[in-house]
């Protein structure tokens, strides 16, 4: 078998890489999306679709990245257009690695602004900036005017450059620094540092939401157990638990929600995971990862938030608050009504800030990775490119911030979308291009425990059967939809025509990136084959 071109690079420590890649799972989806979500669908009903997409996808997928990765590792690759090559032999391979590249790449463009918003959200609470008293008008009317929600162009001509994008600047410095000092240097020690600190800091959040009591005695029912049942409790009278479960828009947000979560169909786990060496275990560092990434969503993350809300507005200050609603609306308030609340918000937008800063790091090393192996550019050249693209996304982005609808379309275009395109395409290599036998023999070579065989058949049979399901019925759902209608949005809006136009020039020119990497393969192939002869 001919040695791939891939940078050679490989992880410190065996705790470094799951670190690594528990912090490309801890993210933002943790600590808002989830949170939302579940309140949305009375959590405990949530709770069973959000399982059983765990145990059908969401862990199995995961190994299969895992194994899928190192597997395309060994043989020299890091990219995903080069790793789909060695398990596919197929011309029409690598170009699917497009997705890979997509995924990771246009979500970043957004999901950096974000990062962004909890670093200054940080700032401002710990300088009282956003101490605006009682008055849940003056947080939506400051976060409103802080991302520049009222109009295109807002943050960048209104009489000099906005705060929000002064902390863009930063966060794409930091972000960019790391990359640049590679994966060991930079992502590894980066997630060894910060993944402790953003658990402790969640610890000592979620204690001080767990032991504010009644806060005012005038309001006995909001307090910490109701807020908690708020969150928890499915509806069990008149047999509305099962009504609830009969709900299938929330099967599949809580399949969507895993995906996200757990940065599975990203393209990431998958590169990460080729920097492994031969028989480095990768059963039981999927499965510490991804048991890392629940502890933070739902005993953390599922802890804090809703419950922190309910104790402080009550449950008509929480229902229907959307993600950024509830992060950037209703918790700066519920902070400045808690007592100790200051410090406690900046502690809890300080957490957010660094698990956005280890899952935006993962969605650059993918290209990353291309970039030095396609085209054989070093690491200075890969990162300026990199950084040049990523800057052009996050500049539109900023630009078209009314109702933020360049953000809202990349999210459900590339966020949503082409995760499950991927998710799927990598179910469907996993059990048909390398099979069950190969597959999972890569997954036990070397592993601290044994995954059993079924999960084999599972990734076979069950999982792309569930996703087309699930994909289906929600692409229906998504198309009929009265509210929120991403497909009528494209037929009528211009910002999210244009969003859709940049993302598909953002797909051509990885195409020609991988078609120029094919070539590069293919000779160096040649090559060792006539050395060998
Ligand atoms: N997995 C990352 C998150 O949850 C992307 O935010």
């Amino acid at each position: 078998m001919a040695k791939g071109t891939g940078s050679g690079e490989s992880w410190g420590t065996r705790i470094g890489v799951i670190l690594a890649v528990m912090g490309s799972a801890v993210g933002l989806g943790n600590f808002l999306r989830f949170p939302g979500k579940a309140a949305q669908y009375e959590g405990g009903a949530f709770m069973i679709p959000y399982f059983i997409a765990l145990l059908v996808l969401g862990i199995p997928l995961a190994w299969a990245e895992w194994g899928m990765g190192r597997y395309g590792g060994v043989r020299g690759h890091n990219s995903t257009p080069g790793i789909y090559r060695t398990i596919w032999r197929n011309r029409a391979a690598p170009y699917f690695g497009v997705i890979g590249m997509l995924v990771p790449v246009v979500i970043y463009m957004y999901y950096v602004f974000i990062e962004a918003w909890c670093l200054s959200y940080a700032y401002y609470t710990a300088t009282g900036a956003l101490s605006l008293g009682n008055d849940s008008q003056a947080y939506i009317g400051f976060f409103k005017n802080f991302i520049g929600m009222e109009a295109d162009g807002f943050l960048l001509g209104n009489g000099g450059v906005s705060p929000a994008v002064i902390a863009l600047v930063l966060c794409f410095v930091l972000n960019f620094i790391l990359i640049y000092r590679g994966l060991s240097k930079g992502i590894e020690r980066f997630c060894l540092f910060a993944m402790p600190l953003l658990i402790l800091c969640a610890l000592v959040v979620l204690g001080r939401v767990l032991t504010l009591g009644t806060p005012d005695p005038s309001k006995p029912e909001l307090n910490v157990l109701n807020g908690l049942g708020f969150m928890w409790n499915p509806k069990t009278e008149d047999g509305s638990f099962l009504k609830s479960l009969m709900n299938g828009q929330m099967w599949l947000e809580a399949t969507g929600q895993i995906f996200f979560s757990l940065s599975v169909g990203f393209g990431i786990i998958i590169t990460y995971a080729s920097y492994l060496k031969k028989d480095d275990d990768v059963a039981l560092s999927s499965l510490t990862s991804n048991a890392g990434n629940e502890f933070c969503e739902v005993a953390l993350g599922g802890l804090i938030t809703i419950p922190a809300a309910f104790i402080f507005l009550g449950a008509a200050g929480v229902a229907g608050r959307g993600t950024f609603d509830l992060g950037f609306m209703v918790l700066p308030q519920v902070f400045e009504s808690m007592p100790g609340g200051r410090f406690v918000g900046t502690l809890f937008f300080f957490l957010l800030f660094l698990a956005a800063v280890t899952s935006s790091l993962s969605m650059l090393q993918p290209a990353i990775a291309l970039l030095e192996e396609g085209l054989g550019l070093g690491r200075r050249a890969s990162v300026a490119m990199l950084g040049f693209i990523t800057m052009v996304g996050s500049f539109f982005v900023v630009y078209f911030s009314k109702n933020l609808m360049a953000l809202d379309t990349m999210d459900f275009w590339v966020g949503t979308f082409c995760i499950f395109v991927l998710a799927t395409f990598q179910t469907i290599l996993f059990g048909w291009g390398l099979g069950i036998d190969k597959g999972m023999e890569e997954i036990n070579r070397g592993a601290s425990i044994r995954v059993p065989r079924l999960v084999g058949y599972v990734l076979k049979y069950v999982a792309p059967v569930y996703l087309s399901i699930v994909f289906i019925v929600w692409l229906y759902q998504q198309a009929t939809a009265e509210k929120g209608n991403y497909f009528k949005a494209l037929a009528e809006d211009r910002v999210a025509q244009m969003t859709v136009g940049f993302i598909i020039l953002v797909a051509v020119l990885f195409m020609l990136l991988i078609a120029q990497s094919v070539k590069r393969w293919n000779k160096q192939e040649q090559l060792q084959s006539e050395a060998k002869s």
